[in-house]
């Protein structure tokens, strides 16, 4: 079914979204278009290319794209599509190569994606091919830029720039890469890519969704502080002992640590605290970081604690943990989730062996969290595939968010996280994007 402006419209209300938005195949595609190909979306971190001809190779939306490094170092995302006659030309994850050549008839393309030889051209001559057309090459994509690393791209031409479409979000991103003495992360530890039976939107909303985790991972909880318990007063720290008991937290504790939610759909919860606010520091690490950074900068950065971030649409990151959920829908009701850990560069080992040990046990398809929340998600998408009740309702704290200028804020079981989303999402979708209003202000 196709749907008017006027009908998508009418799927956001203030405080209440149709399933439809969940479940039906006609929404997903329009997403993929207006959503996908109006933003800025994650593609990986540059450190995953280090050197000239080292490519990774990723679905953005529907679209099968190529990053890769050129000979002058400079970063490119490319489609990976043949200009000949449009096989997909690297079909491997990631790789090195010295130019990319079709498989199908031999065409071959520069690291930029510049055609650069096409096999016996005789056939060609007086026919009106003229092999310097960039139509033949493998195409760039409209945008794309990076951001402490962070490499993004967008098919929209008219896109604000990254950094101001990160707009205060960005002290999340700095933040991450400022717990290196260094001031860089770099990917490590491989990833972690999992296939969820539901909806993208579903994990999005679980991010800063504070009224769960004393439900659905009461049984983890539990289960870690029944062992707790059991160890010596003097038995080594457990770094497992600091991370799986603070999602046992109680309503009070996540309120105090509020929601925070910016134009385009961003949003985070903490700053101030959150709960990964008291993990212990290894004093090697302390070390380091007072030397790169003094007394007063050092404080600063470690006491500033979000949980879950999310650039939206297709990135959330964990800054005080150093790993990332990278969002690749599939279908309206199958999405990859890919976590990435990052080393510090500068820190020592222990910190890396800590962040892909909450990996491990919070994001990994064999933890012991993240298929609580599988099981949610499944559960939400089975309900919403029912017709007979088509709304579903996000009313916490509404009316009481506090307009701060470039964002709003509330407290952390509110769901101003899914209204900042909601917004985006409508805005987008609507072709009232928030570049559209930004333009119409400016004009
Ligand atoms: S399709 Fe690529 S060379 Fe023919
Ligand atoms: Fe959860």
């Amino acid at each position: 079914m196709s749907y008017s402006t006027e009908q998508i419209a009418d799927m956001v209300k203030p405080t209440f979204l149709h399933r439809k938005i969940y479940t039906d195949p006609a929404i997903f595609e329009l997403e993929m278009e207006r959503i996908w190909g109006g933003s800025w979306i994650f593609i990986g971190h540059e450190s995953q290319v280090p050197n000239a001809g080292d490519y990774i190779t990723l679905n953005y939306g529907h679209l099968p794209v190529v990053m890769v490094r050129d000979k002058q170092l400079n970063i490119h995302v490319l489609h990976n599509r043949c200009g000949h006659k449009g096989a997909k030309i690297v079909d491997k994850r990631d790789g090195h190569v010295n130019a990319f050549r079709c498989c199908y008839h031999g065409w071959t393309y520069a690291l930029d994606g510049t055609l650069a030889g096409v096999p016996n051209m005789k056939g060609y001559e007086g026919t009106g091919f003229d092999r310097s057309d960039p139509r033949y090459n493998m195409q760039k994509l409209a945008r794309y830029d990076s951001y402490r690393g962070f490499v993004f791209a967008s098919m929209n031409p008219r896109a604000p720039d990254l950094k101001e479409w990160m707009g205060g979000a960005a002290t999340v991103m700095d933040n991450l890469c400022d717990r290196s003495p260094e001031g860089e992360v770099e990917v490590a530890g491989g990833v972690l890519r999992y296939e969820h039976e539901c909806n993208w939107k579903l994990f999005l909303e679980n991010l800063n969704d504070t009224m769960h985790p004393m439900i659905v991972h009461k049984s983890v909880v539990d289960a870690a502080n029944d062992y707790i318990a059991t160890l010596p007063e003097d038995s080594a720290r457990r770094d497992e002992a600091e991370i799986i008991p603070p999602f046992g937290a109680s309503y009070e504790v996540f309120e105090s640590t509020g929601i925070t939610g910016f134009r385009y759909g961003h949003h985070y919860d903490g700053g101030e605290t959150s709960i990964h606010a008291d993990y212990s520091v290894d004093p090697d690490y302390e070390r380091a970081m007072l030397a790169a950074y003094g007394a007063d900068r050092t404080r600063e950065i470690l006491t500033y604690n979000t949980h879950n971030t999310l650039y939206y649409p297709s990135l959330t990151i964990k800054s005080a943990i150093q790993n990332i959920r990278v969002v690749r829908p599939i279908a309206v009701d199958k999405t990859i989730i890919e976590t990435w850990s990052f080393r510090l560069k500068g820190a020592p080992d222990s910190l890396l062996q800590r962040t892909l040990l909450y990996s491990r046990l919070i994001n990994a398809n064999g933890s012991m969290v993240g298929p609580d929340d599988l099981t949610a998600y499944f559960r939400v998408q089975q309900g919403l595939a029912s017709t007979g009740n088509d709304w579903i309702e996000m009313h916490r704290n509404f009316g009481q968010d506090e307009d701060q200028g470039d964002r709003l804020v509330n407290g952390g079981t509110s769901d101003l996280d899914m209204r900042t989303q909601y917004a985006a999402w409508k805005a987008y979708m609507t072709n009232d994007t928030p570049l559209a209003n930004q333009e119409a202000q400016a004009s």
